[in-house]
């Protein structure tokens, strides 16, 4: 066990599978305490057990980000559980199979945009309530995506939701970064090995055209940890003066 976390808590979203079991486990490594919220209890239960088997500390609740009551009742749950919260990562996040402006229905748009983008900005509302009021302060970090830089690396509604997470970000970061005490900064992955791939069941053409030709296909993979690297350090106090960026973290896919 380390101790770069140590005396915080921390909620992570979305932390049954991929980046955000790995941030929660980094996280409980460096000695977080970690309230572990996902609308899949199975799975992160999964998490909370691998966690407790190393010897950290964590408990779960079912939290269905597009659910408001849910969230709340995380914030809620958090509090109570631990005594504080200082540290919300927003990781919960769904695709959209590349659909178009053309082919993206409503149901899809809706859906997409309400875990991606509305569920965070819910949960940052809850959050900054308890944060701002803390003697230390805390932190917010977005879990975005290139796609939130860049046109070509979902469908139309993944693209747009990244986006208002990276503005998301910014705006928390220049109101209650600047003028109050959460620190707001998002982390713009590239390709990561999770499970997210196996929700692509049916490609738009037209959309995944567009994402081949930005390089999708030879993109370098990476792992989740290594944006559970990133993550413990955007948490950590060591990230102290960093607030308001959106760190990419690709492998250089969208540096070439
Ligand atoms: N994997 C990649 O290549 C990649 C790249 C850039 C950004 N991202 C982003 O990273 C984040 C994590 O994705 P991942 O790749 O680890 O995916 P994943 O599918 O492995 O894990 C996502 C987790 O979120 C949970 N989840 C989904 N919908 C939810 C909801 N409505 N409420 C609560 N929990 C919900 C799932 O149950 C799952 O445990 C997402 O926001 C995703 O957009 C992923």
């Amino acid at each position: 066990m380390a101790d770069r976390l140590t005396g915080k808590v921390a909620i992570v979203t979305g932390a049954g599978s991929g980046m955000g079991r790995a941030i929660a486990e980094a996280f409980a490594h460096e000695g977080a305490k970690v309230m572990l919220a996902d609308f899949n209890l199975e799975t992160v239960k999964e998490t909370q057990t691998q966690i407790t088997g190393a010897g950290g500390t964590a408990a779960t609740v079912k939290a269905d980000m597009s659910q408001e009551a849910d969230i709340v009742n995380m914030v809620k749950q958090t509090v109570q559980e631990f005594g504080q919260l200082d540290v919300l990562v927003n990781n919960a996040g769904i695709m959209d199979n590349f659909k178009t402006v053309e082919t993206a229905t409503d149901d899809l748009w809706e859906r997409v945009l309400a875990v991606n983008l509305t569920g965070p900005f819910k949960a940052a509302r809850e959050a900054v309530k308890v944060i701002n009021d803390q003697e230390n302060g805390g932190v917010i970090i977005n879990n975005a995506s290139i796609g939130g830089l860049f046109g070509a690396r979902g469908g139309v509604a993944y693209t747009v939701s990244k986006h208002g997470l990276v503005g998301l970000t910014k705006n928390i970061a220049a109101t209650f970064g600047t003028f109050g005490k959460v620190r707001a900064n998002a982390i713009a992955p590239g390709s990561v090995a999770t499970n997210i791939g196996t929700t692509i069941t049916d490609p738009d053409k037209m959309g995944y055209q567009a994402i081949a030709a930005a390089g999708a296909e030879g993109s370098p993979l990476g792992q989740p940890e290594d944006i559970a690297a990133l993550a413990v350090f955007l948490a950590s106090d060591e990230s102290k003066f960093i607030n308001g960026d959106i760190i990419t973290a690709d492998g250089g896919w969208t540096v070439r």
